[in-house]
């Protein structure tokens, strides 16, 4: 049973902005970042999503994202994907800022998405940019090269490198105009996505975070619900449907 003081206000709310992180696939299968899960081969992910990490040694970098890419493909959308898709249809403004890469969100039928981090199953030449989709690249332990010999990489945004400017201000812009802001599943540590809730915040927006465990978030936050979110989301879900 949800706080009711909770349901008030996501059904007094009109513009709601959501920030998702790798919390919300865990229950998907896709591995999280930080804790027990997120190393690979003894490397945390600041050692392998990196420039440099890329330019000193590409194919084992490109052999982790041939490792997630092969995984993310048999993922599937969990209750907390489709809760959020749901909800989207519930305000004047809904805006579903994520910082995963997995795709799973629209997978799900969720339509008004901001990819902060770009998008692992899309790949690019660090030359001469010509786009490649997986299937024209073997995934595997050695890096590929494009027709014009640079190497190919994936379009994910790494550790070090600029957001993309226009999803970052679409972000921004949701972010000071909704009067409700929910954190899900990320762990808060990663900038600029984690200044988001504090933003909204300063701007007058209610904050409501979930997660497993509490975060550096959670001392700002007006409700913070712990535990899974395919369990959280969909039963917040009904719970504003029956109120
Ligand atoms: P993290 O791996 O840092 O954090 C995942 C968060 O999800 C943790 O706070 C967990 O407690 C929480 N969590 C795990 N399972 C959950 C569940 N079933 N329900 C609710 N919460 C759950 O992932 P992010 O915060 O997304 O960036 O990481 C941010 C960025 O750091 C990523 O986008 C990636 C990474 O390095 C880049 O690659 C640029």
């Amino acid at each position: 049973m949800i706080d009711t003081n909770i349901i008030k206000l996501l059904k007094n709310s009109r513009r709601v902005a959501v920030l998702t992180g790798a919390g919300i696939s865990a229950e998907s299968g896709v591995p999280t970042f930080r804790g027990a899960d997120g190393l690979w081969k003894n490397y945390r992910p600041e050692e392998l999503a990196s420039p440099i990490a890329f330019r000193n040694n590409p194919d084992m970098v490109w052999e982790w994202y041939s490792w997630r890419k092969n995984l993310i493909k048999n993922c599937a959308p969990n209750p907390g994907h489709y809760a959020l898709a749901k909800m989207e249809k519930l305000f004047e403004k809904f805006t579903l800022i994520t910082q995963n890469v997995d795709g799973i969100h629209r997978q799900a039928g969720s339509d008004n998405i901001l990819e902060l981090h770009g998008n692992i199953n899309r790949n690019f030449c660090c030359e001469c940019r010509k786009e490649y989709p997986d299937n024209d690249l073997v995934l595997g332990s050695k890096v590929n090269r494009c027709s014009c010999g640079g190497l190919i990489r994936p379009a994910v945004v790494w550790f070090g490198e600029n957001l993309p400017e226009e999803v970052l201000e679409k972000a921004f812009s949701a972010v000071v105009d909704c009067d409700l802001f929910i954190s899900i599943g990320t762990s808060s540590v990663v900038y600029p996505a984690a200044l988001m809730p504090l933003k909204a915040k300063e701007e007058g927006a209610a904050l409501i975070e979930i997660n497993m465990e509490p975060t550096p978030l959670t001392p700002e936050s007006d409700f913070f619900l712990k535990g899974a979110c395919g369990v959280i989301l969909p039963n917040l879900m009904e719970d504003v449907h029956n109120a």
